[in-house]
């Protein structure tokens, strides 16, 4: 039923209208672009996946951002409560379920990465890392393998709780604000150090030039679920960012400005990692380590090295922590709106229930649990897998479906109309229903 009330105003928890794009950008921003999409890329098709990625990034993850955004907004509530305001109907309460899920899901392995930027930081400083050779794949499966990944993770899960616990405008924005350009100078640099090296024009090829003979059709699931997965879409994280912004605020501004911030990281990540890849014969497809063994061996040729190599991997775990507290809080703005509890009590307890899930990941890459490997997947992989290519595009799914059919008003509330609210109707209502649908019933092995 339509004729529900929507609620007036703003939520009494507010960024300003530059910080709630920053903080966007903050959430989007992470892991994914420096960790994440480097090793995808080298597994799925280079520059043809890459192609694949921006695709999937302007055609269903923009969307579908402002989607969530509009629909945080207009319900002005956490993933639960904003849908049931906006339609009157307990069943859309469901996404709130699913959301908070996700985002247990995906802090249990995204801390664990977190945590071995914060290991980087340290050695990098302290220079040890480029002591004893520059076998830094060697380097890497030592230190994953070992215990200290849990500390490190423990680490990163209290200081995200910490900062969730100071407000929206207090921890978040103010948070963000600081970081988020200071990494991206540190990139900047980087790139020009890494451009340089002797064969990085090999790199740059590998990274853009596209040669869609690599790719295969596992790549077409791995470039949506990994625009899904950038641009923290389909587990309400957008949209409870959503809910803490002014009704003055443009979300179509947002929007452009989220998707344009996301991809630029990740190509600058790009053009950073390939060109050492292939400058010390590693191998691109080398999975979840390539960071961690490609960019020392960048660092390491550098005068200043260890300074710059600590100062970038600082940056990129509080890259990380911009992200993970985004997610953090999708269960405990559900917590704080359906159980009442406060926003200190809901971050410190929801941030100790991620670590419970997170701890046996932290040692599922090459640790004690690395024998573990149900369906050839460790249990790292699994909640990767579960994560984007599972409840993103599903939560996603329901989104479009919501913004398309359930709920009348959304281009009043996302302040769209004639033509591109018409592109957006139709991108909500069809494109994206059918292709999600298509590639989440290929990913489960149905086609
Ligand atoms: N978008 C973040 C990244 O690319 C990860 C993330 C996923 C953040 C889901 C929030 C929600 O690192």
């Amino acid at each position: 039923s339509n004729n529900h009330q929507a609620p007036r105003g703003d939520h009494p928890e507010r960024f300003s209208s530059v910080g709630f794009i920053v903080a966007a950008i903050g959430s989007s921003v992470g892991l994914g672009n420096m960790w994440k999409f480097p090793y995808i890329t080298g597994e799925y098709g280079g520059g043809a996946f890459f192609l694949l990625f921006i695709v999937s990034l302007i055609l269903i993850g923009l969307p579908i951002l402002l989607a969530e955004m509009t629909i945080g907004r207009g319900g002005r509530g956490d993933s639960a409560t904003a849908m049931f305001n906006l339609t009157g109907s307990k069943y859309w309460r469901l996404f709130g379920l699913m959301s908070v899920l996700c985002a247990f899901v995906i802090m249990s392995y995204y801390t664990v990465v977190a945590g071995w930027t914060l290991h980087y930081t340290v050695e990098s400083f302290a220079g040890v890392l480029f002591r004893g050779g520059d076998d830094f794949r060697g380097k890497f499966e030592t230190f994953a393998g070992s215990y200290w990944p849990v500390l490190w993770q423990v680490v990163v899960m209290a200081g995200c709780a910490w900062i969730i616990a100071k407000g929206v405008s207090g921890g978040i924005e103010r948070f963000n604000k600081i970081l988020m350009p200071g990494f991206l100078l540190i990139l900047l640099l980087l790139m020009v150090r890494s451009l340089t090296l002797p064969g990085a024009g090999e790199g740059v090829q590998f990274f853009l030039w596209p040669d869609f003979g690599k790719l295969s059709a596992e790549s077409v699931l791995v470039a949506l679920g990994h625009a899904f997965f950038s641009l923290s879409l389909g587990m309400g994280c957008m949209l409870t960012y959503g809910s803490y912004v002014s009704r003055k605020q443009s979300l179509g501004v947002a929007t452009v400005a989220v998707g344009i911030g996301d991809l630029l990281y990740a190509f600058i990540a790009g053009l950073v990692i390939f060109p050492t890849v292939f400058s010390y014969g590693l191998e691109p497809g080398e999975g979840v380590g390539l960071a961690f063994m490609a960019l020392p061996a960048a660092f390491a040729q550098m005068p200043f090295g260890s300074l710059f190599g600590g100062l970038f991997f600082l940056l990129l775990a509080i890259a990380a922590v911009t992200s993970a507290v985004s997610i953090i809080e999708v269960p405990v703005a559900y917590a704080m709106n359906n159980w009442k509890w406060s926003r200190k009590k809901a971050a410190y307890v929801l941030s100790a229930v991620c670590l419970l899930f997170g701890i046996p990941a932290a040692l599922s890459v090459g640790g004690v649990f690395g024998g573990f490997q149900p369906g050839g997947k460790t249990l790292f992989d699994w909640y990767d897998f579960t994560a984007a290519y599972v409840l993103m595009p599903l939560g996603g799914l329901v989104v479009s479906l919501f913004t398309g059919y359930a709920w009348k008003r959304a281009k009043e509330e996302a302040g769209l109309s004639g033509f591109w609210n018409g592109v957006w109707m139709f991108l909500m209502k069809l494109v994206s229903p059918i292709l999600i649908v298509l590639v989440f019933l290929y990913s489960v092995g149905i086609i």
